[in-house]
């Protein structure tokens, strides 16, 4: 099987030859790829900082939408033709830019049939981390003040929606060409974060108290970020960068967990309308590489995935 991926940690995203998908263990199903996500994490894993559970020679990819195509004997939730969509870390084996995965059936989730197969490959990972954030490590509230940083991206972006969805008052921070997005998806108040002093906009937004609580997802922004929260609030980084504690504030490094369950409860939020997720550009297996250093240079304008 023809795969992008790694022959060693570090090297080039190349093609490269693995063999044939093994036999599936009782509790594992063998997908039929449809589409796989790339997010800058791959790079992590590229590069041997993000340890996703194989070992090179290996396809890359930790995301993917597609088809069950075989299910092993204790598999009981899941047929061959189901449409789903998966974060299968730790992998079994094999990462997602591959024509077939084997995913632990435990971390499926339905794909509803309103949603693309480029959508539902690029949304398992962003929407996870950003539910996570929010219900986990954040617990937000409706009626307080939610400070998203870096809202223009993906994540970003679903920190808004879900932020939205559970009633919280959002002051979110994005660039120029991603405002008028970022307002639709339910941010009151949309500062421009070129401005180096925009963590005093949001005071001033907030009667000089700061945001009860924010959300980081723009990478190195989490020490601005906590600049605009109150003393004594929550700040949730996703980026890796979360800044010493300070005024009584309580900081969160958030890490996604796979989590088969949530993302059926995201997915159905998604095919419902009620989430979105938008797709800059889908490459061919053969232009991995290219699709990787697309969202490694930080503006790719929307998800990325790969067609097989
Ligand atoms: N911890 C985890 O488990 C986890 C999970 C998912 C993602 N992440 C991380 O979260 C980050 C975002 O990921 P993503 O895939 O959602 O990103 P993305 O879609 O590639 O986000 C790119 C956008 O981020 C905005 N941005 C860039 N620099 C910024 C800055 N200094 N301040 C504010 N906004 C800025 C820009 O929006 P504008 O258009 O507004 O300029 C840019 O278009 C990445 O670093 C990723 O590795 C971590």
């Amino acid at each position: 099987m023809q795969v992008a991926g790694i022959g060693r940690v570090g090297a080039p995203v190349e093609v490269i030859e693995t063999g044939e998908p093994r036999p599936l263990a009782g509790d594992e199903v063998l997908l039929e790829v449809m589409a796989a996500g790339v997010g800058n994490w791959d790079e992590f894993v590229r590069v041997g900082g993000w340890d996703v559970g194989g070992a090179p020679p290996m396809a890359l990819g930790v995301e993917a939408a597609g088809t069950v195509a075989a299910v092993g004997g204790a598999v009981s939730d899941w047929t061959p033709g189901d449409a789903v969509m998966t974060h299968p870390v730790p992998l079994r084996g094999q990462g997602t830019w591959a024509p077939m995965l084997i995913a632990p059936a435990a971390l499926l989730a339905r794909k509803p049939p309103s949603v693309s197969w480029e959508a539902a490959a690029a949304f398992p990972i962003p929407a996870l981390t950003a539910e996570q954030a929010l219900s986990d490590a954040l617990r937000v509230r409706a009626g307080e003040y939610l400070l998203v940083h870096g809202a223009g991206g993906v994540t970003g972006g679903l920190l808004v929606s879900l932020a939205t969805l559970r009633g919280a008052q959002i002051i979110a921070t994005a660039g120029p060409s991603s405002r008028q997005r970022v307002s639709a998806l339910g941010a009151r108040h949309v500062i421009d974060y070129h401005d180096r002093d925009w963590p005093e906009h949001v005071r001033a937004v907030t009667d000089g108290h700061g945001a009860a609580a924010a959300a980081s997802a723009a990478p190195g922004g989490a020490a601005s970020a906590i600049r605009a929260v109150a003393d004594g609030g929550r700040l949730a980084t996703i980026t890796s960068d979360p800044p010493a504690e300070q005024r009584g504030i309580t900081v969160s490094n958030v890490y996604v967990r796979p989590d088969g369950r949530q993302l059926g409860d995201l997915a159905t939020r998604l095919g419902d309308g009620r989430l979105e997720i938008r797709v800059a550009a889908s490459y061919r297996l053969t232009e991995a590489a290219r699709a990787l250093a697309r969202v490694t240079g930080g503006h790719a304008g929307g998800a990325v995935v790969l067609v097989p």
